[in-house]
């Protein structure tokens, strides 16, 4: 075995992501052999006292404390974009004009304009991108994607998905950025709509037209800010408006042919991150539960009568994507490695020039249907996609 190229990273943020990313460059080369390897190069953050415990526990070299200086270091080979989404566009664009590879978090963009425009702007420059659908990286739902490639559910007629969560139903949880529209763009919509969204796309394929409902149900809160991962500290005094949702549901009709019925909420209560799927074809039919991420059920018509039913496998074996890369079968993994699979296929898609699925343009996909789905709430309709202002190249 070679030595690997170094690709050095430059990250923006440094805290619910960037702990999982950090983690994810760190831990890369301990299970995979990759023709190139990720360096923690630099970290970016505002606030030099903060950035540099950041930097120190998490093991970057080293720290700048505005992002526009990270995309100017000639050291720096790929900029990671961890911050809150109205900034995503700004700072991918300024990396891939500066040459940079850029992986960015999800949802690509606030809107569909900026996503397009980021999709523009890494394909002009010719760097490699990906988005962080890191779900898509459970060896489970790899499995899950194999078996319907292998036509082994046959047409696929049904996907319902759900992404339930409860964190912010007390009515003191404060306003946070993921609760307010200038920062966020839209609130569980964006958030965890786009992460079944995309899985829906990855398993079942494009979507034709949808037909949604969204809810605010606490519309003001105290001000408060994120303090890492879904806590929030609240600040004293006032109170502030909420301006995004608090759930989103939506219908579909695929381009295949298949119904799509998709749920996210931040108010099921007692659901933490109930991100599900079962989707069912004509033999046979798959789920699986995030919060169970090892297990994909399998159910096959074509099992014996009498013995037919949901079946769990544990997706641990070497036959499972990924799986094979960390312990022996039964061993399980978990959340983490999500982000490690994927910063694997994203060193690979830099080392042979390509930028691996997903990458912009599925984030630009991933925008035109949350976008359409909020059109036909305003408009209390059915919205096709193609009514959405996706450049016909895309
Ligand atoms: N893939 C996933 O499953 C997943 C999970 C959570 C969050 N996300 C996405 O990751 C992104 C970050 O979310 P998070 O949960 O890590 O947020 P967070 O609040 O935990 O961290 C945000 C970081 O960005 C920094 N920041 C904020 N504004 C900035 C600015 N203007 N310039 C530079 N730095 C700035 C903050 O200091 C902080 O370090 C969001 O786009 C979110 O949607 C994805």
């Amino acid at each position: 075995m070679g030595v690997a190229k170094k690709i050095r990273v430059g990250m923006v943020g440094y805290r619910f992501m960037g702990k999982a990313h950090s983690h994810a460059y760190r831990d890369l080369p301990f299970y995979f052999d990759t023709e190139v390897e990720p360096v923690l190069q630099a970290v970016a953050g505002r606030n030099e006292v903060e950035v540099k415990v950041a930097a120190d526990k998490m093991g970057w070299a080293s720290y700048e404390t505005d992002w526009k200086r990270l995309i100017e270091r000639k050291d720096i080979d790929l900029i990671d974009i961890v911050t809150p989404n109205n900034t995503h566009a700004e700072i991918a664009i300024a990396a891939a004009e500066a040459g940079k590879h850029v992986i960015c978090e999800k949802p690509l963009a606030m809107n569909l304009e900026q996503a397009q425009r980021m999709l523009h702007a890494v394909r002009k420059n010719n760097v490699v991108h990906m988005i962080c659908h890191n779900y898509r990286f459970a060896p489970a739902v790899q499995f899950a994607k194999k078996l319907i490639q292998e036509g082994r559910l046959g047409k696929i007629y049904h996907i319902r998905a759900t992404y339930l969560q409860d964190w912010i139903m007390d009515p003191n949880f404060p306003l946070v950025w993921r609760l307010r529209k200038e920062v966020t763009g839209s609130g569980t919509h964006g958030d965890i709509a786009a992460h079944i969204l995309d899985l829906a796309r990855f398993l079942v394929g494009e979507f034709d037209e949808v037909v949604g409902m969204m809810e605010t149900f606490i519309k003001e809160r105290p001000i408060g800010e994120m303090t890492g991962g879904l806590n929030a500290k609240l600040e004293a005094g006032s109170k502030g408006k909420v301006d995004v949702d608090d759930t989103s549901a939506f219908l579909a009709r695929f381009k295949s042919g298949a119904l799509g019925v998709f749920e996210a909420t931040r108010f099921a209560g007692g659901n933490r991150n109930g991100n599900r799927f079962e989707i069912n074809g004509e033999k046979g039919s798959i789920r699986w539960d995030l919060e169970n991420m090892n297990n994909l059920q399998v159910y096959l018509a074509d099992d014996e009568p009498g013995l037919q039913g949901f079946r769990t496998i544990n997706c641990t074996e070497e036959h499972h994507p990924f799986a094979g890369a960390y312990w022996p079968a039964g061993h399980i993994i978990g959340y983490e490695h999500t982000f490690i699979n994927l910063m694997k296929e994203l060193m690979n898609g830099i080392s042979r020039g390509y930028s691996p699925n997903p990458n912009f343009e599925d984030g630009v996909r991933n925008q035109a249907v949350l976008e359409a789905v909020e059109k036909s709430v305003e408009t209390r309709s059915w919205v096709k996609l193609e009514q959405m202002s996706l450049a016909k190249n895309y």
